[in-house]
């Protein structure tokens, strides 16, 4: 059966980048909850009566956007499929609740960096406008000149939004990420290394917990 993996760790510690090559690996769906909200930036939620009337405004300030709109976007996406990689959720003690409620984990991988290297990455992170595909200015840029001036920086990677992401992650991230420390398929990575030697790491985890299920 295709697993069911969430992969979690701090803003820049290359969720994206490694949930690319599990979907690739292991013929699963991507579950992005930021790719999901960046399509639906303008969506019109005043009828909520929360602090700000589209999800775009609370990205851009860096916060998270309220529960009531992530999960729907969860608990939709997670019925269409079967095995998935989960990215971005849950983020915070009452969205893990909520999954635990949605559905069963088979995986739980945990990309540790610093501080330091996350600033690093997202400030110097473009992104492909046409293909979505990430890019870093100074570890990896794209060999075709059309794609490199296409290039573009994401709206919530600036150096302030980017502190105020990790001071929400610290705050209220790390606790829903403890929330699974217990789980049987609870592993941590290395995410440090260069790619592909995170990549190793999390095709030999995610191998180990398959296979040992
Ligand atoms: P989201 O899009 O989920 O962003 P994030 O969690 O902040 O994660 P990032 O995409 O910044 O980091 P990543 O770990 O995926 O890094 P990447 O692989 O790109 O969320 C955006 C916003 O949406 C949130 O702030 C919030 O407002 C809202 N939101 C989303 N989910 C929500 C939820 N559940 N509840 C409420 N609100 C929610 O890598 C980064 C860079 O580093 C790239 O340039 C890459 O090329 C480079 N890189 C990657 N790996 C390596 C490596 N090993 N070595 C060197 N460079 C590397």
């Amino acid at each position: 059966m295709a697993p069911k993996i969430l992969i979690m760790g701090p803003q820049g510690a290359g969720k994206g980048t490694q949930s690319q090559r599990i979907v690739e690996a292991y013929g699963v769906k991507h579950i992005t909850t930021g790719g999901a909200l960046r399509a639906n930036k303008q969506r019109d939620i005043s009828d909520l009566d929360l602090e700000y009337d589209t999800p775009g405004a609370y990205m851009e300030a860096g916060e998270l956007v309220p529960d009531v709109v992530v999960d729907a976007i969860v608990e939709a996406a997670l019925d269409e499929v079967d095995g998935f990689v989960l990215d971005g959720y849950p983020r915070n003690i009452d969205q893990a609740e909520a999954l635990d409620e949605m559905t069963d984990i088979d995986v739980v991988l945990v990309l540790e960096v610093s501080r330091e290297t996350s600033v690093k990455r997202l400030t110097g992170r473009r992104v492909d406008p046409e293909t979505g595909e990430n890019y870093h200015t100074e570890f990896d840029m794209p060999d075709d000149e059309a794609v490199r001036e296409r290039l573009v920086q994401r709206e919530d990677d600036t150096q302030e939004a980017v502190e105020t992401r990790l001071d929400v992650f610290e705050e209220e991230t790390a606790p829903a990420i403890d929330h699974y420390s217990d789980h049987e398929g609870y592993t941590t990575i290395d995410g440090e290394q260069s790619p592909d030697a995170v990549w190793a790491d999390i095709d030999a985890a995610v191998e180990r917990k398959v296979e040992g299920s």
